[in-house]
């Protein structure tokens, strides 16, 4: 009798284990061992939730990997496209352009409201060669020019070109961290990148609130620039969607929605990444890592996202 109370007492932990594990394998991922024992059952117990706990992480970092590469094929098959379409546009665009141009000539000039419209036209067919231009960019495949440069230095040349703007506007830029620090990559390009998160976050910037650059070096691997703003910050709605090409939020006119898809391009081309964040109690944080050399790369392909961590839709 004994001995059968004591089989009993032992089979009771093990069966409700196996039904744990079963119900995990099943799907209920969120299963825990949650029992308080001093035997080998809760070491069994720990070790599922050790494991358990690997397994929804390394299922996290396969998600984001996942959304990493689908971001990088939509950035080339957009980019593809809008080169299509932006060399289509521009003929004809100039054609109009040069027309205009042509009847203002020929018309009398005492035709006031002729001369008003033509000005008009002319104004708005700019308009529209400015955003193919800023199309054409963006697809175009420049040669990558990688070399040793100052980073900060290139920071400080980057906030010194918003200076005016800033002051205008009654924001104050604050540069902190690093004194110096060389990296190899495309300085042009990587410019390219820091000028677009500065103008993001001085739109985005009200009187008399500051744009913080912060610079540090992450174990001896990374070097992270972080640019943050008080500006009104993203709805959490738009987070996921920053990185599109031709995402914006902008008045007509104002805004490309580029400006963060070729950033992440540029990055993504370092092995770096891109992170945009909301800040407490308002503003974001844009978060630049790059790797500190990868010397052996001398020819990046686009579509290549294996190093790239697919975090560019970060929630807080
Ligand atoms: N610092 C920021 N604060 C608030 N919103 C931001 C910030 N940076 C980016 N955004 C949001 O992300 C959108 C996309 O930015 P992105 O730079 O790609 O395009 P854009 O600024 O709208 O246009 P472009 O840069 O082509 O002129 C913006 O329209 C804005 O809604
Ligand atoms: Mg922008």
């Amino acid at each position: 009798l004994l001995a059968r109370w004591i089989a009993a007492k032992l089979a009771q932990p093990i069966q409700q284990m196996s039904t744990l594990m079963t119900r995990y394998a099943d799907g209920e991922r969120q299963l825990r061992y949650e029992g308080k024992r001093s035997d080998e059952i809760e070491s069994v117990g720990q070790a599922f939730n050790y494991l358990s706990n690997k397994l929804e992480k390394a299922e996290l970092e396969r998600e984001q990997a996942e959304a990493a590469v689908r971001q990088s094929e939509r950035l080339a098959a957009i980019g593809q496209m809008a080169a299509g379409i932006g060399h289509e546009i521009n003929n004809p665009l100039m054609n109009i352009q040069s027309l205009a141009k042509l009847i203002k000539q020929y018309s009398s000039s005492d035709d006031v409201q002729l001369s008003k419209d033509l000005h008009t036209m002319q104004a708005e067919v700019k308009r529209c060669a400015h955003i193919v231009q800023g199309i054409l960019n963006f697809a175009k495949e420049t040669d990558v020019d990688n070399k040793d440069f100052n980073l900060i230095s290139l920071l400080s040349e980057t906030v010194a070109l918003y200076a005016h703007q800033a002051r205008q506007q009654k924001v104050a830029f604050e540069q902190q961290g690093l004194e110096s620090f060389v990296l190899y990559g495309d300085r042009s390009q990587l410019q390219q990148v820091f000028v677009n998160i500065i103008s993001n976050a001085l739109q985005a910037s009200k009187p008399g609130s500051i744009i913080k650059v912060l610079t540090h070096a992450e174990h001896e691997q990374w070097v992270v620039v972080e640019i943050l703003d008080e500006g009104v910050g993203v709805l959490p709605e738009h987070l996921s969607q920053l990185f599109n090409p031709f995402f914006s939020t902008k008045p007509e006119g104002q805004g490309t929605g580029l400006g963060l898809s070729v950033s992440y391009g540029i990055v993504q081309n370092h092995r770096g990444e891109v992170i945009v964040r909301n800040r407490d109690p308002h503003g974001v944080r844009v978060i630049v890592r790059l790797p500190v050399d990868h010397r052996e790369l001398t020819k990046y392909p686009l579509a290549d996202t294996s190093t790239v961590d697919g975090d560019n839709s970060d929630i807080t």
